[in-house]
């Protein structure tokens, strides 16, 4: 019963018609940890967080969630699990707070008034709480949906795009935020197509067309990456291509020896989007 995991995922697949959007995943997501579904549009990440919220069910497959089936007991699960769509699922005439209070009232939370306030401050929306939310800009938006997802205070946090259109300041601020309720014990999975966002994640999962092309930590998947290594020998260019690990640069190195006449080395590592995208590529080259 008990697990190390939240939620354990074992060969899902769901179709729409001919579209394979979930083709056999199966993952495991530990506990009070960030988990980040990478894809492009279309790869499955919004599929896969409603099959695990149990909004949708999928074709084959087995999916644990807390221990529960998320069908089956999508009741009891409702208690424990927060969830902030990909769109905008609050009400545009109702302030932040009646927003806020209203999600809390379904959620038969005690306490709520204090709560409520108390979610303000943390969500940084206390100064515009009783205006309509129509009036927000779009990262407030954001914050009042994402307030209304923990107001019960969920073990675990779904999170679909959730700053995807949000400014560049703002979305360092709801990356703290993040931090701080993972670092509270709560679970977090969230996804995005943002590269810089998903390594913030402690574990990431990339997605592609229904594939689950590459899962480990951002660090484990910045090893996948190749250098180029650039040097001058006899005053003529040479680049030679290396695996990003240290050891490959010593060993490299220690081929050279001590050649005089290589007068200066420039390194160029594979920036993330490097990385992500050739797997991406050798995952979508047509068979
Ligand atoms: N309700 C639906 N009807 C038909 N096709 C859908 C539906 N929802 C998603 N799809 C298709 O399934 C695939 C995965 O979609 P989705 O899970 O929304 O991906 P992502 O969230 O990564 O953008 C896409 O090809 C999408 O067009
Ligand atoms: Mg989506």
């Amino acid at each position: 019963m008990s697990s190390p995991f939240a939620i354990v995922v074992k060969e899902i697949s769901r179709s729409y018609g001919e579209i394979k959007a979930l083709n056999k995943i199966s993952l495991d997501i530990p506990e009070g940890k960030i988990f980040g579904l990478l894809g492009p549009n279309g790869s499955g990440k919004t599929t896969l967080i409603r099959s695990l919220i149990g909004s949708l069910e999928p074709d084959s497959g087995l999916l644990t969630v807390l221990g529960k089936n998320p069908i089956k007991d999508r009741f009891e699960l409702r208690k424990h699990i927060g969830y902030m769509p990909q769109l905008s699922a609050v009400y545009e005439e109702l302030s932040a707070r009646d927003n806020i209070r209203f999600f809390g009232e379904l959620q038969e939370v005690e306490d709520l008034e204090n709560k409520v306030q108390s979610i303000l401050e943390f969500t940084e929306l206390t100064h515009r709480a009783e205006d309509p939310v129509r009036t927000y800009s779009g990262g407030m938006k954001k914050r009042v949906s994402l307030a209304c997802a923990m107001i019960h205070e969920p073990k675990l946090l779904f999170l679909d795009e959730p700053t995807a259109a949000v400014d560049p300041h703002l979305k360092i601020q709801s990356w703290e935020l993040f931090r701080k309720l993972a670092e509270n014990g709560t679970t977090i999975v969230v996804s995005t197509h943002l590269m810089d966002e998903a390594f913030r994640c402690d574990q990431l999962c990339i997605l592609n067309r229904g594939e689950l092309i590459a899962m480990d930590t951002p660090k484990g998947i910045l090893e996948k990456g190749r250098t180029t290594l650039s040097f001058k020998r006899n005053g003529k260019e040479e680049q030679q291509e290396i695996s990003s690990e240290p050891t490959a640069l010593a060993q490299t190195l220690k081929s050279f020896g001590l050649e005089a006449d290589i007068h200066s080395i420039e390194l160029y590592p594979d920036t993330i989007e490097d990385i992500v995208l050739r797997m991406v590529d050798k995952n979508t080259i047509p068979e």
